[in-house]
């Protein structure tokens, strides 16, 4: 039998006619006429709003996208897509852009940068308790709505400028979730592009797959124009603190975290807290669910192991918490947004260290990471365990693999001015190496909201998704076989 000869051939052309763009320039024309035929919203190349849209939170990682398009639409969102994978364009969606390794900007150059911040509308459904957010809306502004529209909220991370998309597609954890668990656990419903550009809606009853994986593994899956979330009722009283801790030496450091991690397994579900390591001071820092006396008695048995004396106890309500935890920031961000740092941070999870290992971690960062000058830190954030919101739901319900272990860490360290140099990866990487040296790998896992960009995709993946990945990369398969939602380290199809 004859092989059928492709429809390119008998027109008489040389090759196909998308192949023919193969060149980047020809390849972001024919992309730019795509999107200006489908009236797609486009930044222009050098106008200000690109500046602003092609700049990653971590300006240590940079890149050039081949486009950026400021859709305000679902449909252009759809059409934007299509014009991708027409042309072989990597895509990814941008929310708060906060990504540690500028996932946002897809992680390398030439992606198509679809920028959602200009759909942040959030609506909340008083009556129901369930909130329509737009999938371009910043944490903060989140909050300020949730709170104006009906005095509700869902639990999050702490940044105003952070992302929803980002943050909620990958777990989301911050000053509540031990008491009311990750932001993906709020998660009731998303309406998603997928990378054939249909628009397809998601619950626990409707395209439940999907559903499955956005929770954990949303950026590879495709772009979320909207998110339902449930909400709860905020509480009245709240308390906000940091317990200062003076560990001069190795010996009583080592007494400090071992009291602080035997503490985190029995602690009282409504007590957040983290241990925050900096080069010059330590804190117990967290919110309590409860009033000042309430966290005082929480506390008590901690404060005696560890010497702790109360540096801020402050009572108040849900915004009060909202603004401390946001560092001074005004809490409803949007566009424009220009806020950046420069620097390099990985994570790990983990369960309770054993005696050896707590030695091996104590002891690099009394002999190596605090002689050193540089400006990191790591903390530690008392993240499962049986008192835990986050540990309640069963590890199989969502693609977020690692709700069980423990403690939950960012290494981070950054450079006020110039660039990261090229010499200080190693000083976070060793940190996170000397604490797992002797783990088996079941026994430790990394937080896909806090990237390590060092780590090659095959390793990243099962850092990331552990024991789900086979599911991912199968779900993946049928909602994106071509890899369009790519990035270095996205699920790749099975
Ligand atoms: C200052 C700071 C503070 C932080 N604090 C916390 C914290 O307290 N707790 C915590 O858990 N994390 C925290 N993080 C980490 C944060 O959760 C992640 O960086 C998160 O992924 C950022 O989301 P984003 O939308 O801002 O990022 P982006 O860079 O825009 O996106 C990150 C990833 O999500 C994808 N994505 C974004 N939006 C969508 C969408 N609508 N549809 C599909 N995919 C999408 C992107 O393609 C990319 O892969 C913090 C980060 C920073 C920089
Ligand atoms: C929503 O509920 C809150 C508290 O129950 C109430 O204060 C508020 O007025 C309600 N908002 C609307 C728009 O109905
Ligand atoms: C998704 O759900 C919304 C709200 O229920 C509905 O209006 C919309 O038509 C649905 N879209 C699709 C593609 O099913
Ligand atoms: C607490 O203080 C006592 C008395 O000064 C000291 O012996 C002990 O080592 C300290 N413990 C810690 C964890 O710092
Ligand atoms: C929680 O864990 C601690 C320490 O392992 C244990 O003592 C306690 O009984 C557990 N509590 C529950 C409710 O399982
Ligand atoms: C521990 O840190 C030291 C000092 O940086 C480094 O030389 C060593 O390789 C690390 N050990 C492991 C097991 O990673
Ligand atoms: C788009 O992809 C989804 C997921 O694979 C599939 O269910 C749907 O039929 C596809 N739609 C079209 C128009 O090809």
């Amino acid at each position: 039998m004859l092989p059928v000869a492709p429809l390119f051939a008998l027109l008489g052309l040389a090759v196909a006619p998308d192949a023919a763009v193969g060149s980047p320039f020809d390849k972001a024309d024919a992309l730019a006429d795509c999107l200006s035929k489908r009236s797609v919203p486009t930044d222009g190349l050098g106008s200000n709003d690109w500046k602003l849209d092609a700049a990653p939170f971590n300006l240590q990682l940079n890149y050039t996208p081949i486009s950026i398009v400021v859709p305000t639409t679902a449909k252009h969102v759809q059409d934007a897509v299509a014009c991708a994978a027409k042309f072989g364009v990597k895509a990814n969606a941008k929310c708060g852009g906060h990504s540690y390794a500028s996932f946002g900007l897809g992680g390398e150059d030439g992606h198509l940068t679809i920028e959602m911040d200009r759909m942040n509308k959030v609506t909340l459904d008083n009556s129901t308790g369930i909130a329509v957010i737009e999938g371009g809306s910043r944490l903060g502004h989140v909050a300020s709505e949730l709170y104006n529209q009906g005095k509700r909220a869902f639990s999050h991370g702490t940044c105003p400028g952070v992302g929803v998309g980002g943050h909620a597609l990958h777990g989301g954890y911050g000053v509540s979730s031990h008491t009311k668990g990750l932001a993906l656990d709020w998660m009731v419903g998303a309406t998603v592009v997928l990378a054939n550009s249909t628009l397809v809606n998601c619950s626990a009853t409707e395209n439940p797959d999907l559903f499955w994986a956005l929770r954990g593994a949303g950026g590879s899956m495709g772009v979320v124009t909207s998110f339902q979330f449930n909400t709860f009722k905020v509480p009245d009283t709240l308390t906000f603190f940091a317990l200062a801790v003076q560990w001069p030496t190795q010996e009583r450091a080592l007494v400090g975290v071992q009291a602080v991690q035997d503490f985190a397994q029995t602690m009282p579900s409504e007590l957040n807290m983290r241990l925050m390591i900096t080069k010059s001071f330590v804190n117990l820092e967290g919110l309590y669910y409860g009033d000042k006396a309430g966290l005082q008695a929480a506390l008590a048995p901690l404060t005696a192991k560890t010497n702790g004396t109360m540096a801020l106890i402050q009572q108040g309500g849900w915004l009060d918490q909202v603004k401390h935890f946001g560092n001074g920031m005004a809490l409803d961000q949007g566009h424009p947004y220009d806020y950046h740092e420069t620097f390099y941070s990985s994570s790990l999870y983990t369960n309770a260290l054993n005696a050896a290992q707590m030695k091996s971690f104590v002891n690099y960062w009394f002999q190596n990471a605090k002689p050193n000058k540089r400006d990191w830190y790591v903390q530690i954030d008392l993240h499962g365990g049986n008192t835990s919101a986050v540990s309640v739901p069963a590890t199989d319900s969502t693609s977020y693999m690692h709700r069980d272990f423990l403690l939950m860490y960012s290494f981070y360290d950054r450079v006020d001015k110039g660039a990261y140099p090229a010499d200080g990866f190693a000083l976070m990487q060793n940190f996170v190496s000397n604490i797992t040296s002797s783990m088996a790998d079941s026994d430790w896992g990394m937080y896909v909201n806090y990237p390590d960009p060092k780590m090659g995709q095959k390793t990243a993946q099962v850092n990331y998704w552990g024991t789900h990945l086979p599911r991912l990369q199968s779900i993946k398969k049928a909602v994106d076989p071509t890899d369009v939602f790519h990035y270095p380290q996205g699920v790749v199809p099975a």
